[in-house]
C-alpha cells in the first residue's frame, strides 16, 4: 500500500520523505489556505516547491467548477511539474474533465467522492485516482472504511485501473484496516504515519538491550 502525505506544510512533507516511506502528497484548497497561501503565482511556487522535496507525484486541486475552467486550471497546474496530478471534484463537469485529461494522458485524482456509485463514474471517467473520505463519512454516522471495501471490490471485479486512495484518514487505525481490505494508497497527516511507530514493548526491549549490553562493556 502506498502511504500519501495530506498536507501542503513544506516540513511535514520533508520530514515525511526523510523517513523513506512516502510515495506521494495530496493538497486541497484548505490545507493551501491554512499554510496562509494565496495568489496564483504563490500556489503555484509553493506546488514547485512540494515537487523538489518529494520524488513523488503530489496531487493539485483546480479550484474551478466548469468544465472549461477545470481543463485550463489543470493544464496549467499540470505544467508546473511532471510530478503533478489534477485533482477534479466529483461533480458533472468534473467527470467530463476527468475524461478529458485521462484521453489527454494527464494524470487525475477525483476528490470528495462519498459512495459506490460516484466511485464508479471516475473510474469510468478514467480517474488516475479516486478518494473517498472515511472522516468526513464516520463523522456523519455512515460507515468510511465499509466504503472503501466496497470500491475496492468493484474495481477489483471490472478490473477497473483507477486506484482506491483513502482519504480523509484520521488515526492510525483507519490506515490498517485500509491496508487490510486492500486500498492502493492511504493519505493522511504525518501524525497518522508516525503513529504507526510507537509500541511500549519496543522502548521496554530497547531499554534491556542497551543497559544488558552497558553492563558487560563498562569503560
Ligand atoms: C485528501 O485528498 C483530502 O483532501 C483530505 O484527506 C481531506 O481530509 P479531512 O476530511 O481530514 O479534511
Amino acid at each position: 500500500m502506498k502511504f500519501f502525505i495530506d498536507t501542503a506544510n513544506l516540513a511535514e512533507i520533508k520530514e515525511a520523505y526523510d523517513l523513506g516511506v512516502l510515495d506521494g502528497v495530496t493538497t486541497n484548497p484548505s490545507l493551501m489556505a491554512k499554510e496562509g497561501i494565496s495568489g496564483d503565482a504563490a500556489v503555484k511556487a509553493h506546488y514547485k516547491a512540494i515537487c523538489d522535496i518529494v520524488d513523488a507525484n503530489v496531487s493539485a486541486e483546480v479550484i474551478a467548477t466548469d468544465f472549461e475552467g477545470m481543463i485550463r486550471e489543470g493544464k496549467e497546474l499540470a505544467k508546473i511539474d511532471d510530478k503533478i496530478v489534477v485533482k477534479i471534484p466529483m461533480i458533472k463537469d468534473g467527470v467530463k474533465a476527468l475524461k478529458y485529461f485521462s484521453s489527454e494522458g494527464i494524470r487525475t485524482n477525483c476528490t470528495l467522492v462519498f459512495s459506490a456509485g460516484q466511485a464508479l463514474l471516475a473510474a469510468k471517467a478514467g480517474a488516475s485516482y479516486v478518494s473517498p473520505f472515511i472522516g468526513r463519512l464516520d463523522d456523519i454516522a455512515y460507515d468510511g472504511l465499509e466504503l472503501i471495501e466496497q470500491i475496492v471490490h468493484i474495481y477489483h471485479t471490472y478490473a477497473y485501473e483507477t486506484e482506491v486512495l483513502a482519504a480523509s484518514v484520521r488515526h492510525t487505525m483507519h490506515l490498517i484496516k485500509c491496508a487490510e481490505i486492500g486500498a492502493d494508497v492511504v493519505t493522511c497527516p504525518l501524525k497518522v504515519i508516525t503513529g504507526l511507530l510507537g509500541h511500549p514493548l519496543t522502548d521496554k526491549g530497547l531499554e534491556q538491550f542497551l543497559a544488558d549490553h552497558a553492563k558487560v562493556n563498562k569503560k
